[in-house]
């Protein structure tokens, strides 16, 4: 099969969308990220955040050594999209949401968004555009309404899956198979 190049562009996408809050200046402010990972799911639980040097909430992390990550559901894409399109600088954004804290105090968190993670800094890699903050996920909310048997069921959250290609958010789909154990099938009998 012949394949074209693309120049090594980064093609792992889908990722989801979350808003990321701080305490910048004395105030709270939020950012659209979708440069977002897991790196530990296991205890302690880690994930990081890619944010580009210039943005406002970068200082207000590094300052109070706390954030939180919360997931938007499809019905807060209008939010969502509007504090990935304006900065802290110049446009105060602690009113866009109702605001809740957890035990950490510096960490503002969404109450619009049926998940939440509330973070203290772990670390912070330097590279040459941006600062890769590693957050330890310190206490995790959920709305009653996305939860299945006490575990988080995706369906319901209905998350912004955000693509670069395209600049879109999409929806999720249906489920394909089971993890970890569709494969059983290709196993030597
Ligand atoms: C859908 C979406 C995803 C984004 N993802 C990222 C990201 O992963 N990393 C990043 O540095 N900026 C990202 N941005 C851009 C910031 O959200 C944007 O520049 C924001 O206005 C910065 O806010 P601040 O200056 O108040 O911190 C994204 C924006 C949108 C709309």
């Amino acid at each position: 099969m012949v394949k074209k190049t693309l120049g090594g562009i980064n093609v792992l996408y889908p990722t989801p969308t979350t808003i990321v809050g701080a305490i910048v200046e004395g105030k709270p402010n939020f950012i659209t990220i979708a440069h977002i990972g897991i790196v530990n799911h296991a205890k302690p639980f880690l994930i990081s955040l890619s944010m580009g040097k210039p943005h406002y909430t970068n200082a207000g992390i590094k300052e109070n050594k706390a954030f939180s990550v919360n997931i938007p559901s499809e019905d807060s894409v209008i939010a969502t999209d509007y504090v990935g399109l304006v900065s802290g600088k110049k446009t105060d954004k602690s009113d866009v949401f109702d605001i809740f804290y957890g035990r950490l105090e510096t960490a503002p968190m969404i109450s619009e968004c049926p998940l939440n993670m509330e973070c203290k800094l772990f670390d912070v890699y330097n590279t040459p555009i941006h600062d890769l903050f590693i957050g330890e996920i310190v206490e995790t909310y959920a709305e009653e309404s996305v939860l299945k048997d006490g575990k988080v069921d995706l369906g319901s959250v209905k998350p912004l899956l955000f693509d670069m290609s395209s600049v879109r958010y999409w929806s999720i789909g249906q489920t394909v198979a089971k993890c970890w154990n569709v494969g059983k099938k290709m196993k030597q009998k």
